[in-house]
């Protein structure tokens, strides 16, 4: 039987979870679109005319019969809506940051408990194939003991993303009256926003419980924000690895520099979304290996259908997702108290 699901927004971003939506037709049918927006609805009503429209997300819970939904709002909605949906026994995938708040995301969590609804990250890069090898490779024990990992995203708000896929607009800068541009909407700055994308990374090739972290800000180039558009995260895990995020919307990837990259006792594995490097200790040259190139957003909405289906965990649950805001919230937390003033 087909899932009947209910987007709840509309935006940038949703527009992309619609190429996975597209991908399992025959399992899932989109049969209601909330936006406050009309023109947002109208983008999805030319793939879903048959969907029915809501200007907001509990009169659409109340009124329809529904599976699961996708949540793809503003941050400071995604708490509120989060409770209202789990409360109507729906399955659902919210898009990253979980919630803004420690407190939101134990509100959450305790309404999760003992519901065996899928509860899923929307933590699209966690589907990068280099990503994926590396954590093989990790896990299967051929680097050693590993000592420290540096994730990183960053780019330049505003302008084309490199390695967008073809036709993929970038993303707006931030303005003056955008949600971005105000922190208590976005529950802080980048971090709690792309931020969130190298620290699930990060935490995914660990593997292990984070313990410890300091953090700096900086305001750069999205003048506009209130707060920072760029931010340096260190972490300590429970059993020694230390961890290094940076995340920027005011620089690119500083040249040279890897999405992700692992130094252990055998050598270095380092990449981005397609690419993996292996450059062993004392070797010059790395081994390269090529992946295709996935459609990380498509492949994280038919995963997402996979586990409502067969009632299996996310690859990254609503757990991880409280697990990364733990952390970007401890980096605010030390920014704050300026632990870091000399
Ligand atoms: N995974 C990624 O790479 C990625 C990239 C961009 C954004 N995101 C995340 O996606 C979410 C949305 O970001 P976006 O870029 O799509 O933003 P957006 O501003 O483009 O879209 C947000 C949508 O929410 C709608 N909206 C606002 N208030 C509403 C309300 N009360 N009820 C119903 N609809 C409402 C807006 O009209 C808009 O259509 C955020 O959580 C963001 O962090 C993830």
């Amino acid at each position: 039987m087909s899932l009947r699901v209910g987007m709840i927004a509309c935006g940038g971003i949703a527009r992309h979870h619609w190429r996975g939506w597209s991908q399992v037709a025959d399992r899932a049918e989109v049969v209601a679109l909330v936006d406050v927006s009309a023109e947002n609805r109208a983008w999805f009503k030319q793939h879903v005319p048959k969907a029915t429209e809501y200007d907001d997300y509990n009169g659409m819970l109340a009124k329809e019969k529904l599976d699961a939904v996708d949540i793809s709002l503003p941050h400071h909605l995604h708490h509120p809506c989060l409770m209202s949906v789990i409360k109507k026994g729906l399955h659902w995938i919210c898009e990253k940051p979980l919630c803004m708040s420690l407190d939101e995301a134990a509100d959450i969590d305790q309404a999760m408990s003992g519901s065996k609804l899928v509860g899923m990250s929307a933590h699209n890069q966690a589907f990068f194939p280099a990503l994926l090898e590396a954590k093989r490779l990790i896990s299967e024990g051929q680097l050693g003991e590993i000592y420290t990992i540096i994730s990183e995203d960053c780019f330049i708000m505003g302008l084309p993303r490199p390695g967008a896929l073809p036709g993929e607009a970038p993303w707006s800068a931030v303005e003056p009256g955008m949600w971005r541009a105000d922190a208590a909407k976005m529950g802080g700055g980048e971090l709690i926003d792309t931020g969130y994308h190298p620290t699930y990374r990060l935490l995914f090739l660990a593997g292990r419980e984070p313990v410890r972290v300091a953090a700096i800000t900086g305001k750069y180039r999205q003048k506009h924000m209130q707060a920072e558009d760029t931010a340096t995260v260190l972490i300590e895990f429970d059993n020694g690895i230390t961890g290094m995020v940076r995340t920027s919307w005011a620089l690119e990837l500083p040249a040279g520099h890897h999405s992700f990259h692992v130094v252990a006792e055998r050598g270095e594995l380092y990449g981005s979304a397609n690419e993996l490097c292996w450059k062993p200790v004392r070797f010059n040259e790395p081994a390269k290996m090529a992946f295709d190139e996935v459609d990380t957003f498509e492949k994280e909405i038919v995963h997402f259908v996979d586990c409502v289906e067969q009632g299996i965990e996310p690859l990254q649950s609503y757990k991880d997702g409280i697990r990364v805001l733990q952390v970007i919230r401890k980096s605010y937390d030390f920014v704050d108290e300026g632990k870091a003033n000399i």
